[in-house]
């Protein structure tokens, strides 16, 4: 139970998009996980009359100002029933602009936060959805809401705009190399980017959507049939059609090149592109086994991108339900 006194965490996730974005703001499904890197939040309850705060960065900021984050934090407290007077303390283990959904873990987080030191109790995780929502508009536009829910659901799922999520529970865990590229993108940049690139050659953009679905396709099945190599190619597939609609950088080919020389089954960029970061493929393995080949190539990777001057490190998506993957419609997307 909380009282005036007593301060609420959230915790959330950070996400790679294994297959899928861009195409998923046009309600082509995509496929995403949470990572063990992301952001929490701690709420208190304010005294009566005193206005909300945020400190994030070694800044303290109210609602009512003037800049993205005050009004993404405003747009998130004030979704019915509004959760005005809190103080919140939030922080993020993801680089800002790095394409691992740093905003999207952050608005979660603090969105559990603030429910539950309001509200009480285990925060309402439809509301804590709408409220993340509110908060990443205020940054992204017109976000297709795949950050958000992989920042809630924390494992594997399946995302489509306007369906919602639907968690994938594959018997295996997959074994990424992760590594920046080395340059923050803005993601509503991005985006606004490729929506000049279907205004001005719908054909190309269609086709990009029809093989980015096709891509998801397979990958889903690849997945839950624990086909690593298909993975691996259909990651490759999907890397070429987002460079072919500009959103690769030289570093990103560098990364991508490393990878593969180094063993990967298949490297794409992930999230945004145009910088940000890359995630390449060490293999899969069966839930929970120890010091697989899977791992060991992961690692290597990342020692390689490492060694080339790319911030990098393995991680492990698990393919277990996770009691806390929630099946949730995505409310006015
Ligand atoms: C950003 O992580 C993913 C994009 O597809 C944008 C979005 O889905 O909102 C580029």
């Amino acid at each position: 139970m909380t009282t005036e006194a007593s301060s609420c965490e959230g915790t959330a996730s950070g996400k790679v998009i294994l297959f899928g974005e861009h195409a998923v703001v046009y309600a082509v499904p995509g496929i995403a996980a949470g990572i063990d890197r992301g952001a929490r939040a701690k709420a208190t309850r304010a005294a009566s009359g005193e206005r909300s705060s945020l400190l994030m960065s070694g800044r303290t900021l109210t609602p009512d100002e003037d800049s993205d984050h005050a009004r993404a934090f405003r747009a998130l407290l004030t979704v019915e029933p509004s959760c005005m007077g809190v103080h919140v303390e939030a922080s993020a283990d993801v680089p800002p602009g790095g394409g691992l959904g740093c905003s999207a873990a952050l608005g979660v987080a603090i969105a559990r936060a603030v429910e539950s030191a309001t509200f009480g109790d285990t925060p309402d995780e439809a509301r804590v959805l709408e409220r993340a929502l509110a908060w990443e508009r205020v940054f992204h536009g017109n976000p297709s809401g795949i950050d958000t829910a992989a920042a809630i659901a924390g494992t594997f799922l399946l995302y489509e705009r306007g369906a919602g999520t639907k968690p994938l529970t594959p018997p295996y865990d997959v074994w990424l190399a992760v590594g920046y590229s080395g340059a923050s993108a803005s993601t509503k940049q991005m985006v606004e980017g490729i929506a000049r690139i279907k205004d001005r050659n719908p054909d190309l953009f269609d086709k990009f959507l029809s093989g980015v679905r096709a891509i998801v396709e397979n990958a889903r099945l690849a997945l839950e049939a624990g086909d690593g190599r298909a993975l691996g190619q259909l990651m490759d597939m999907n890397q070429m059609l987002l460079a072919g609609v500009l959103l690769s950088t030289e570093a990103i080919e560098k990364m991508c090149a490393i990878a593969r020389s180094t063993g990967a089954l298949g490297a794409k960029l992930t999230g945004s592109g145009g910088g940000g970061s890359v995630i390449a493929l060490g293999g899969i393995c069966p839930r929970g086994e120890r010091r697989s080949a899977a791992e060991e190539l992961a690692v290597r990777i990342a020692a390689a991108w490492s060694d080339a001057g790319f911030a990098a490190f393995p991680t492990r998506i698990h393919g277990s339900h996770n009691d806390g993957a929630t099946s949730l419609e995505s409310p006015g997307q």
